[in-house]
């Protein structure tokens, strides 16, 4: 392989900048011209296909968002998407693709694999909801943020003896509420692949206040319900007035965590690495802080679960 591109796409996340400065510098590392592709999928379609160099990727590193722009493309989902993508490529004489994105972007490029076109995959998400990765890029950032947001909200919910809601990022995995609940002492932690547990969360408040317990923080997932439903189911049932904040984007945001550029910079250089070996299909990943590799198509098929040993552990605290 001669020439390859790079791109991002979906939801961005903090420490994709430092996973494309990884596949840049590498590829030129091993003699390979490299391409950025701006605006993910869509901006494959419409040819947003530039040469990059070490330059190029110089000073980002510490910066959140992408400098190659995410987006979620609906025309690139059909065939005719695809092969308007694949046709770009060809123009251009790039051989291979590196896709950094989460399960939606890995459907990409598992589509244009299976068309003879080679790509590699690299989790990058703050859901953290990747099947054969321990952590994806960006989840300790946002969790980072959110811990900071949440030790503000308690120290105002502890003056006014208030009860919280805090609604995170999730819309189908928990694992953003779960590790910010644990990190932060969360009295209960509502996450979608526990749904059923908000009478848990009543009872629990019910016991707080017979212990003379003045202030509570309730961790919830978007993909749970509404924040401000469950408020009023709070004040209906336990007669707790009760306030919500949505973190909502700024969990996107900011320079990455030390952990999330390492982990880009590994990823990414195992990327080029996986489609310089004609590894075509495959997930750079990180289990017990060993690189491994993973069929894409498995990935996809598998589906992450949280871990609900630490589930169990966050409610044993916090009776
Ligand atoms: O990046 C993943 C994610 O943050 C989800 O947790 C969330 O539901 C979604 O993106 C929201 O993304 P957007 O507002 O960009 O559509």
């Amino acid at each position: 392989m001669k020439k390859i591109g790079v791109l991002t796409s979906g939801g961005d996340a903090p420490g994709m900048n430092a996973a494309i400065r990884a596949v840049v510098r590498k590829s030129i590392y091993h003699g390979i011209e490299i391409y950025g592709i701006k605006n993910g999928f869509q901006g494959l379609i419409d040819g947003y296909i530039e040469k990059m160099n070490t330059g190029s990727v110089g000073d980002i590193i510490q910066r959140g968002g992408t400098i190659l722009h995410s987006a979620r493309s609906e025309e690139f989902k059909y065939d005719e998407g695809q092969q308007k993508g694949i046709e770009q490529m060809k123009k251009h004489g790039i051989e291979g693709l590196i896709v950094i994105g989460g399960d939606g972007s890995f459907r990409g490029a598992q589509k244009l694999t299976e068309k003879g076109y080679p790509c590699i995959g690299i989790p990058g998400t703050i859901d953290n909801d990747i099947a054969g990765t321990d952590f994806t890029i960006g989840f300790d950032t946002a969790l980072n943020t959110v811990i900071e947001a949440i030790d503000k909200i308690r120290d105002t919910a502890s003056s006014h003896e208030r009860t919280f809601i805090i609604e995170v990022m999730g819309r189908d995995a928990g694992d953003l509420a779960l590790w910010a609940g644990l990190a932060d002492g969360a009295e209960s932690i509502l996450i979608p692949e526990k749904k059923d547990e908000f009478e848990e969360v009543i009872d629990r408040l019910k016991r707080g206040q017979e212990r003379g317990k003045k202030h509570s923080i309730i961790i919830l997932a978007e993909g749970v319900g509404d924040a401000f439903d469950y408020a009023d189911k709070i004040k209906e049932k336990a007669d707790l007035e009760t306030r919500v904040t949505v973190l909502g984007h700024i969990q996107r945001g900011g320079s990455p965590s030390a952990a999330d550029r390492v982990l880009a910079s590994r990823l990414g250089a195992q990327a080029v690495e996986l489609l310089l070996s004609d590894e075509a299909g495959k997930m750079a990943g990180i289990q017990n802080n060993k690189l491994v590799r993973h069929n894409i198509a498995d990935v996809l098929e598998e589906k992450h679960t949280i871990d609900f040993n630490m589930y169990q552990l966050s409610k044993e605290l916090s009776i």
